[in-house]
């Protein structure tokens, strides 16, 4: 899966990115193991960023980890469900025990499987709400809790979606509701952690090829779910699909001291699809 396209020499120079710097932070990115997560943790680890690389798959994780070292930060990989609260907890911990402590959450985790409601169970339903949005808010109660402990503020990015403002497939109810409430949540997140110093932002991404997206769409063939993703492109205005890069630079962007004074905002990063 392409991760990025080939870039120039000056935006792989971690010396050269100014307020952009994520140098030195310590950071947890769950659902890092691949596709826009891993994208995430192959950007802040370029630019110096110690990286929890959390996530369910942890042969991916370890994979990913080794890539990543000959990066500037130091990775490190950990098997985490984000629907388990002890996980979440741990997830923390454990960045405290290999960078001292915790700057940065990306919460990314998250599922999408399709199902109409009218065909819906409620496992189903609780399955995506599990991972999607009440993992994403008790791995933020934990990583909040250790920032407000350290008291020099922090960031916290969480991966919505163009789902949380306007649908885009049927099928994606469960999916819809997890993310719109992902969007409302960082609202109110951030109003209550804004005098702690600490902002919460989220990205909603368009259509991003990733290692999920190339899976066939449940109750589709194949070449049924290539011609369904070849019509979904033809929407989206700037006639491609965006790659993890796309997402990962503005999560560095985010992360960064660039971004000090934004929080609880939502940034759209979709080739325009939201216009079409
Ligand atoms: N790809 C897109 O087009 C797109 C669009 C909008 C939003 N998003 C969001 O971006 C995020 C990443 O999507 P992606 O396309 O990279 O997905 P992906 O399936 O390619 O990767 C997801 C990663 O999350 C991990 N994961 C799944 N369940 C987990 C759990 N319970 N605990 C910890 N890790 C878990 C997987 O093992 C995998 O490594 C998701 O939140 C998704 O909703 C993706």
């Amino acid at each position: 899966m392409a991760q990025r396209p080939p870039t120039s020499e000056i935006e792989t120079r971690p010396d050269l990115w100014g307020p952009f710097s994520v140098a030195g932070r310590n950071a947890l990115v769950t659902g890092a193991a691949k596709g826009i997560g891993r994208g995430i943790a192959d950007r802040l680890a370029e630019g110096g960023a110690n990286v929890l690389i959390a996530d369910i798959d942890l042969a991916a994780a370890q994979h990913v980890a080794e890539h990543l070292a000959q990066d500037e930060g130091r990775p490190v990989a950990m098997r985490v469900d984000v629907s388990s609260e002890a996980d979440c907890e741990a997830a923390v911990q454990r960045c405290i025990e290999e960078f001292g402590s915790l700057d940065l959450l990306v919460n990314n985790a998250g599922i999408f499987p399709s199902s109409p409601v009218l065909e819906m169970s409620p496992e189903f339903f609780d399955r995506v709400l599990g991972i999607n949005l009440r993992g994403l808010v008790f791995m933020s109660k934990a990583a909040g809790l250790q920032m407000v402990r350290q008291g020099r503020g922090g960031k916290i990015v969480n991966i919505a979606s163009i789902d949380s403002v306007h649908p885009s497939l049927p099928g994606l109810a469960a999916y819809d509701a997890s993310k719109g409430g992902v969007l409302s949540f960082t609202k109110n997140f951030a109003l209550e952690m804004a005098p702690h110093h600490v902002t919460v932002n989220a990205i909603a991404p368009g259509g991003i090829a990733t290692e999920g997206t190339s899976q066939p769409v449940t109750g589709l063939t194949k070449e049924q779910t290539d011609a369904m993703m070849a019509a979904f492109t033809q929407r989206i205005p700037m006639k491609r699909m965006g790659v993890p890069d796309d997402i990962a630079k503005v999560a560095v962007f985010l992360a960064s001291s660039a971004a000090d004074y934004m929080t609880g905002v939502l940034i759209v990063v979709d080739g325009g699809m939201l216009l079409s």
